[in-house]
């Protein structure tokens, strides 16, 4: 990294730290064709760990014919008994709560969907239907003393509906509040949205009683706005990003959803407007170069690029 960059240039209007909530080893990796090892998959989340990242989203309990690539969830968080992060888990149903509670896991995440296409397609369900399934998982989890975050998918745009009126969303966010959920994660799952809407969209969770203290951002890059949707949750008062290391990531059950916004564009941005998130640049890249050799393709992460060209 060249010395002295990004230079810091505080902005007043927006907050002195984010915490960054990692989804790489699920977001990331449930999208790769190849399914990456136990062992390879634990090593990953180390060494994210040691880079700073205090959130990191480590597989999930849904069914391993829809999503193989994280088939091996009980193999791998027995391997991670000593990672010092938070490291919550995706769980469909209470299948899935079940399996992660047997294994001493308590921070869970169920996924919503504000479209019944979607629902249909990630969950076989209606959305009230999923939201039926949802209720006694959050219900449990709360009462082993765990977590909950609640995603809601398709946020933004669907790729089978189209547009995505907010009203639809502020429902099904109240909704998944309603369950019991601590946090909720607003999911540009395809990548469409644009900063006017994400301000639209806080606005009206804003005025339907939704504290953006509860709120966290996930978008996927798709269009290159990532980032600029980002800057605006920021300014509309949201403090917890979704980020994926190396921009890793999509959907396999939405069609056209690419990767997460990259953590190390994240970071580079936030340290230069002087915004804390005790991530250290170099050792998360040094990760992300990594993982790229182990998947055989380079990062699509702009900044990853960057800084691995100037070790050369
Ligand atoms: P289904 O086929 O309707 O399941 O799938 P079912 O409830 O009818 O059960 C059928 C069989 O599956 C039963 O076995 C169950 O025990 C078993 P049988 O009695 O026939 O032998 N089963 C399970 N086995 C293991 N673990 C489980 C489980 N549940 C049932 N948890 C289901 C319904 C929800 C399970 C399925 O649709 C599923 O697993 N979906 C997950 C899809 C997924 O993981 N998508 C990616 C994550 S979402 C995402 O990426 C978006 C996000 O990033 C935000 C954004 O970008 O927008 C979060
Ligand atoms: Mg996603």
């Amino acid at each position: 990294m060249i010395s002295g960059l990004p230079m810091t240039v505080p902005d007043p209007a927006l907050p002195d730290r984010v915490r960054i909530h990692e989804v790489g080893p699920r977001d990331g990796l449930q999208n790769e064709k190849a399914v990456v090892p136990a062992e390879i998959k634990a090593e990953f989340i180390r060494r994210l760990a040691a880079s700073g990242l205090s959130v990191i989203e480590a597989t999930s309990f849904v069914h391993p014919k829809w999503v193989p690539q994280l088939a091996d969830a009980e193999q791998l968080m027995p391997m991670l008994a000593d990672v010092p992060a938070r490291l919550p888990v995706l769980v469909p149903n209470e299948r899935g709560l079940d399996r992660a509670l047997a294994l001493g896991v308590r921070e869970v995440a169920v996924f919503a969907s504000a479209t019944e296409s979607f629902a249909k397609a990630n969950l076989n369900r209606t959305v009230d239907e999923s939201l039926e399934m949802f209720a006694p998982v959050v219900a449990r989890a709360r009462e082993a003393g765990g977590s909950v975050r609640g995603y809601l998918s398709m946020c933004f745009g669907d790729p089978w509906e189209g547009a995505v009126p907010v009203d639809q969303v502020v429902r099904v966010s109240r909704r998944l509040l309603d369950l019991g959920c601590d946090e909720l994660s607003l999911g540009d799952t395809i990548g469409v949205a644009t900063p006017g809407h994400v301000a639209a969209l806080l606005t009206a969770l804003g005025e339907a009683g939704v504290p953006a203290g509860r709120l966290a951002v996930h978008f996927h890059d798709t269009y290159g706005q990532a980032l600029s949707n980002t800057l605006t949750a920021l300014r509309h008062g949201v403090t917890t990003v979704d980020a994926s290391a190396g921009g890793l990531g999509g959907c396999p059950y939405a069609k056209s959803a690419t990767g997460n916004l990259a953590t190390e564009d994240l970071v580079w941005m936030l340290e230069g407007l002087g915004i804390a998130t005790g991530v250290d640049l170099g050792l998360l890249t040094a990760t992300s170069v990594w993982m790229a050799a182990h998947l055989g393709r380079p990062s699509p992460s702009r900044t990853v690029r960057a800084l691995a060209h100037q070790e050369h």
